[in-house]
């Protein structure tokens, strides 16, 4: 007797309809046909079972925050920063604390189980990181939330963040942070992203930077990141966030630079909404989209992922926090529309995701947490095309969230129910 069975899915890499047999929050067995009982059964009926979205780069602090004090009327970076700052003294614990566990039943509704959020240190109170530490705790049986201690105004440039940032690792948080091309000089960028180095090394942590967020091509902090993680055997466990100087640096450049992120081992991630709208705003025409290089990231052999970054924020004013709202933007973005490169795209919101994350017992092999994500799709790149309901999210083998089957009814000739889903993707091409 199973706690729950998962009948007739259609999975990734596999041709065959599967069953999933899951007990005590694990998946203990994946076959086209088990035959046994279970407490629950969820019937897929060849749509799509995926494991849940991984969101690798969001601010949780800041979101749904969207008009307070004021709307960004320029809808720029620099404004929404200045923005933040406005609304930073006038945060009450309760509202962090409300504000970050709507946008987590949002993001569980969307099938969205694992995000890293960033969390600014840079006020004295480090309101926001306590708030965040007890919605980490209390979300913890429905998501995994990761928290970075991120610097927001410079580590180096903003008074007392070095002291702010050592307190909130002290307190819990799991990721050290940072923002070097916002740190006064190249100079202290550079000094910046040696000492969080250093201090992550120290305390066994991971890093996740912001990194080169600017249209500058010489923003080149991306280097010293993986100079020092090569230094430091962080090999792995460093994230570089956003890399939009890498859209405008010059193409013989990059290409010695892509080897070393690779041999860093440096997780990069792309946060395809936010960039294509913040990016390129001092360009007249042609104007840069501002992602960094995915596809050649990609061919180079670093992990990358996609974020959403911003929801309703000072930064964004959009977002519902579907992470295939953010592939198929990164898609289109990075011209990403081969097949393999389709498939890739719903990888960054899943697997690749997982491994900037370094999530354990991630997948939908015997052995994996039994956390995963029904869909309305008949595969990934279905999946995307649509953007469909999310029929049923199951977390630790029990359904949390579920939505009703989409189906248009039209009143043309009579009476029909339109299908909207193609399985055109997943069919096996002939020799
Ligand atoms: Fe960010």
């Amino acid at each position: 007797m199973f706690d729950l069975i998962v009948r007739q899915a259609r999975l990734l890499g596999k041709h065959e309809l599967q069953d999933i047999a899951c007990s005590n929050g694990c998946i203990v067995d994946v076959r086209p046909r088990i035959e046994a009982e279970a407490v629950e059964a969820v019937e897929a009926r060849g749509y799509l079972v995926s494991p849940g979205f991984v969101d690798s780069h969001f601010h949780m602090d800041a979101t749904l925050s969207l008009g307070r004090p004021r709307l960004n009327r320029s809808g720029t970076l620099l404004e929404g920063i200045a923005l933040w700052n406005e609304l930073k003294p006038e945060l009450t614990l309760e509202s962090l604390r409300d504000r970050a566990l709507q946008c987590c039943r949002m993001a569980v509704a969307r099938g969205t189980l694992h995000i890293r959020s960033h969390v600014d240190v840079c006020d004295e109170r480090l309101l926001a990181v306590q708030a965040l530490l007890e919605v980490r705790r209390e979300m913890a049986p429905y998501l995994d939330l990761q928290l970075v201690a991120f610097p927001q105004d410079g580590y180096l440039r903003s008074p007392g963040a070095r002291a702010n940032l050592l307190r909130a690792l002290d307190m819990g948080v799991d990721v050290v942070g940072g923002i070097p091309h916002f740190e006064r000089t190249m100079a202290d960028g550079a000094a910046s992203v040696r000492e969080l180095c250093e201090l992550a090394a120290a305390r066994g942590l991971r890093v996740d930077m912001h990194c080169d967020e600017s249209d500058d091509p010489l923003s080149r902090h991306v280097e010293t990141l993986v100079a020092e993680i090569c230094r430091l055997g962080l090999q792995g466990r460093a994230a570089g966030s956003h890399l939009t100087s890498m859209h405008s640096m010059d193409n013989y450049y990059v290409s010695k630079l892509l080897p070393l992120m690779a041999e860093a081992q440096l997780h990069a991630v792309a946060n395809p909404l936010i960039n294509i709208t913040l990016q390129g705003r001092h360009d007249s025409y042609p104007r840069r989209r501002g992602m960094t290089r995915v596809p050649e990231l990609l061919e180079a052999g670093v992990n990358v992922a996609f974020g959403h970054d911003c929801i309703m924020d000072p930064w964004y004013s959009l977002g519902s926090y579907d992470m295939l709202d953010v592939a198929h933007m990164g898609l289109h973005v990075a011209q990403m529309t081969g097949l393999e490169q389709m498939r890739e795209c719903f990888a960054m919101v899943t697997t690749r995701g997982a491994r900037v994350l370094g999530l354990d017992g991630y997948g939908l092999e015997p052995g994996c947490f039994a956390d995963m994500v029904l869909l309305q799709a008949r595969g990934p790149i279905d999946a995307l095309r649509l953007r469909p309901a999310r029929l049923a999210v199951i977390r630790r083998g029990r359904v949390i969230a579920s939505t009703p089957e989409v189906r248009p009814r039209l009143l043309l000739h009579g009476e029909r129910e339109l299908d909207l889903t193609s399985d055109v993707y997943e069919r096996r091409e002939k020799n």
